[in-house]
């Protein structure tokens, strides 16, 4: 099981939880990092060398913070880019089928604003229905995703317990 991590940060340096979680992830055997922003600092995508990538993997996980209730810019690029007509999706667009998709998320806003009636009205699963269509649509397994919530809030053994626990939910057997 081969599994390509693809982190979107748009301020990698900067980042506390996404980094570290990059960081520990590139540690582990057959887990393949790929940082989207520092690949494509002028946001132009090359959209051969992500299928190829896609294709070298059976597990993808979009790693991500959460902004403005989806994710960082350059992961929609990528999306409206690499996922062609005829490739990821349509009557022949087949090769992504039998492939996993993982999200792994980020949130400033803590576990219980994002309920109906909270402050966010609703849940983490409903605001990612988008990302669980999209693996729907290109024949992908959607996995549990992992979260973690209220992020301000952790300190530095928190978040590094944080990336143990995701390199665990990455690796496991759905
Ligand atoms: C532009 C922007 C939009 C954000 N939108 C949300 C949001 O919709 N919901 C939320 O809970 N947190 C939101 N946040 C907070 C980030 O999710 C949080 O800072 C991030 O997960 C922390 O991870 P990091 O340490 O890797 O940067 C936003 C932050 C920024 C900068």
């Amino acid at each position: 099981m081969k599994t390509l991590v693809i982190a979107v940060h748009p301020n990698m340096e900067g980042s506390l939880v996404n980094k570290t979680w990059m960081n520990r992830l590139q540690d582990e055997e057959d887990v393949t990092v790929h940082d989207l922003y520092a690949a494509y600092p002028d946001g132009k995508i090359d959209v051969e060398r992500e299928q190829k990538l896609l294709l070298a993997h059976d597990r993808i996980v979009f790693q991500f913070p959460l902004y403005w209730y989806s994710s960082p810019a350059l992961l929609k690029e990528w999306q409206d880019v690499v996922l062609t007509y005829g490739w990821a999706y349509g009557s022949e667009g087949t090769k992504l089928h039998g492939k996993e998709l993982l999200l792994a998320i980020s949130t400033g806003g803590p576990e219980d604003a994002y309920q109906a009636g909270g402050y966010n009205q609703f849940s983490l699963n409903e605001l990612l229905k988008p990302f669980q269509a999209t693996a729907n649509l290109t024949g992908m397994r959607y996995l549990p995703v992992f979260k973690a919530q209220g992020v301000r809030l952790l300190n530095e053994e928190e978040v590094k317990a944080s990336a143990e626990a995701l390199v665990i939910h990455i690796k496991k057997a759905y």
